[in-house]
């Protein structure tokens, strides 16, 4: 322990007499800050308006929350019956959304093709012929020159659509059925429906391989 030094204020304090420590009391309690001056009530108005704002914010919900149905605020909502549903795509709506991605540059939206360059699909015997054929020629993709409608085309190649190596697509089975059973439905053409089993199987049995050419699939 320290002794305090004689230059400590605080020996200064100690020697200051009573009349002089009830004077500076009295001047700092003359200096008191006004305690209503620094709290003042919330204004009458604003408190009206604020319970304005809540009972209108409650009245709009309680007349347009539609007690927060996800069948109202959920567009992806399915009604239920308590069991769950199954959600059918129809191959139709999927084709055609394949279609308009991948297939509608070369084929058009016709389906008739570029003359010379890119053969018509409305009508041809590729499309409304043997299944495992058309589902080769868009799985695989074609190459080398091809008659259609009696008409030559050597302008391009076809490239591969399925999962398969070498493809860019890489459409699922599904995908390449739907696209097929569209493009069988499209245009005038008439024609059954191709599964997306029949596609697994056609890819199972031929594997990775290159594309085919029309020689080879007319064999
Ligand atoms: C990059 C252009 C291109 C794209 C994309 C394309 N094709 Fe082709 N398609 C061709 C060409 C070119 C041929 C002819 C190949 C040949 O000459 O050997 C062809 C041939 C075909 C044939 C056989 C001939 C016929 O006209 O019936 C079918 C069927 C076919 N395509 C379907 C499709 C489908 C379905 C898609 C989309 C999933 C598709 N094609 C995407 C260019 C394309």
């Amino acid at each position: 322990m320290s002794t305090p030094s004689n230059q400590d204020p605080r020996l200064d304090q100690a020697a200051a007499s009573d009349e002089s420590l009830l004077a500076s009391h009295e001047k700092l309690l003359g200096t008191q800050p006004d305690e209503k001056a620094r709290y003042k009530l919330v204004p009458l108005t604003l408190l009206f308006f604020f319970s304005g704002l809540i009972f209108f914010a409650g009245t709009y919900l309680n007349r347009y929350s539609g007690l927060f149905d996800p069948h109202i605020y959920n567009e992806n909502s399915l009604p239920t019956t308590g069991a769950a549903v199954a959600v059918k795509i129809d191959p139709l709506v999927l084709g055609k959304k394949q279609y308009e991605a991948v297939c509608i540059t070369c084929h058009q939206a016709t389906g008739l093709g570029q003359p010379g360059v890119f053969p018509p699909l409305a009508g041809s015997e590729w499309v409304n012929g043997s299944d495992d054929r058309l589902i080769r020629v868009v799985v695989y993709g074609l190459q080398g020159p091809i008659k259609v409608m009696g008409v030559d085309y050597n302008g391009a190649a076809m490239p591969a659509i399925g999962k398969v190596a070498g493809s860019g697509f890489n459409l699922s089975d599904e995908k390449i059925a739907a696209v097929l059973t569209y493009i069988r439905q499209q245009w005038g053409n008439s024609t059954a429906a191709i599964t997306t089993e029949q596609v697994a199987a056609v890819r199972s049995k031929d594997g990775d391989r290159k594309a085919y050419t029309a020689a080879e699939l007319l064999k």
